[in-house]
């Protein structure tokens, strides 16, 4: 896909990344993802806001020449310096050369300790204006959205908002650029798990930045990764507000690992008599299903229910590795119950509530320790769980 016009003298001059397995190292992006970049021409200066991955420098510059010379750009503007919009800056800087970088002030120290001391640097605060001529760009400072750099570039013109990661998803576009196009569905479904993988840690600073922007006019929401919104800007906007929001839904997660069957049948057990009492409940085996796709799920559930293996007299390690990302990723307080098995090695489950309680859960009784493959006996054990479960959740 090369650039693209999306407005009066505005062009999309991004690329699609469909060769990455893991965004951030961390994250699979099977769908993968679009770094967007933009050429504002404005009737006496020219401006490129953000780049993107080093690896499609060239793709990026024959994209923008497709607009404007590279030589003639005035402002690269850096909304924010993650090298997923930063990796093309030198190969930016070589050919646009009278170019000043616009950014943040703590945006251009993050560059220079990335890119040298060689470019000329222009620091903004919050309200100030770079005059493109008829294009007057405002910034408006968006800290950790997603990193403590990160400003908005806002268009007085055209009321197009450049908001870099906020508003984004995962999802390369595959030709469809605009909202009035695109498969909502599944870009939804890509956004929410962009959100809770990517920014959900921040959810305090979406909340922030959305009373920033409640007021002013967006005609086009431009944001650094997926589409562009042009019929419902305020779309993406009002979804992560839902989602930062911390409600939760009428929902339960089973997040369980296994090994040889056994916590798989717990764990379908558990599935049905919570489907028995009409509730919304979701299973994961983290074996099978990568954190990125669980954690979606998670920021708006009411509560969980995690089984683990026993493995070698602690919690089965894939368990742990979830539990880290729930850490990690600061997800407000659920209500847990726990259930485990075991053939040695009994204690499982006073670990597991430990370590639940260390990431700022709350742990629900009984905790259900099986022996081998679950029999009659433990299937009241499960009832009793689920019953108060059921009673924490109507509380
Ligand atoms: Fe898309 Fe925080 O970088």
């Amino acid at each position: 896909m090369a650039s693209l016009k999306i407005c009066e003298d505005t062009f999309w001059v991004g690329v699609n990344d469909k060769r990455d397995i893991l965004f951030e190292g961390l994250w699979p992006i099977t769908n993968g993802v679009s770094y967007n970049a933009y050429i504002i021409k404005g009737s006496e200066k020219i401006a490129l806001i953000d780049s993107v991955d080093k690896f499609y420098s060239k793709e990026l510059l024959a994209n923008i020449e497709e607009v404007v010379k590279c030589s003639e750009i005035d402002y690269f503007i850096m909304n924010h310096i993650e090298p997923d919009h930063s990796g093309s800056f030198e190969a930016v800087i070589k050919e646009a050369k009278k170019a000043k970088v616009v950014s943040s002030q703590s945006g251009i120290n993050f560059a220079r300790s990335y890119y040298g001391e060689n470019f000329e640097a222009i620091t903004v605060k919050d309200g100030d204006i770079i005059d493109l001529g008829n294009h007057k760009l405002k910034f408006i400072t968006a800290p950790w959205l997603h990193w403590p750099e990160t400003i908005f570039t806002y268009d007085t013109l055209s009321q197009a908002l450049f908001s870099c990661d906020a508003f984004g998803t995962f999802g390369s576009i595959e030709g469809k650029m605009f909202d009035e196009d695109i498969d909502k569905k599944f870009y939804e479904s890509e956004m929410k798990r962009y959100f809770a993988d990517i920014v959900s840690h921040y959810s305090q600073y979406v909340l922030k930045a959305g009373e920033k922007i409640k007021d002013l006019p967006i005609k086009i929401l431009c944001p650094s990764h997926g589409p562009i919104y042009r019929k419902d800007p305020k779309y993406p906007i009002n979804l992560y507000l839902k989602w930062s929001s911390g409600k939760d839904e009428e929902k339960v997660l089973i997040v369980y690992g296994s090994m040889y069957d056994h916590t798989d049948e717990i764990a379908n057990y558990v599935e049905n008599k919570i489907k028995e009492k009409g509730i919304d409940v979701k299973s994961f085996n983290v074996c099978k299903v990568h954190p990125s796709f669980i954690l979606p799920e998670l920021i708006d559930a009411k509560a969980v229910i995690l089984g683990s293996p026993t493995y070698e007299a602690s919690i089965y390690p894939p368990i742990t590795n979830f539990l880290e990302y729930v850490k990690v990723k600061s997800i407000k307080q659920k209500i847990f119950g726990v259930f485990a098995n075991y053939t040695w090695g009994s204690n499982i489950p006073e670990q597991i509530k430990n370590r639940l309680n260390e990431i700022g859960m709350k742990v629900i009784e009984p905790m259900v320790l099986i022996k081998g493959r679950m029999k009659e006996e433990d299937k009241n054990k499960i009832d009793a769980l689920i019953e108060n479960l059921f009673k924490v959740l109507k509380d």
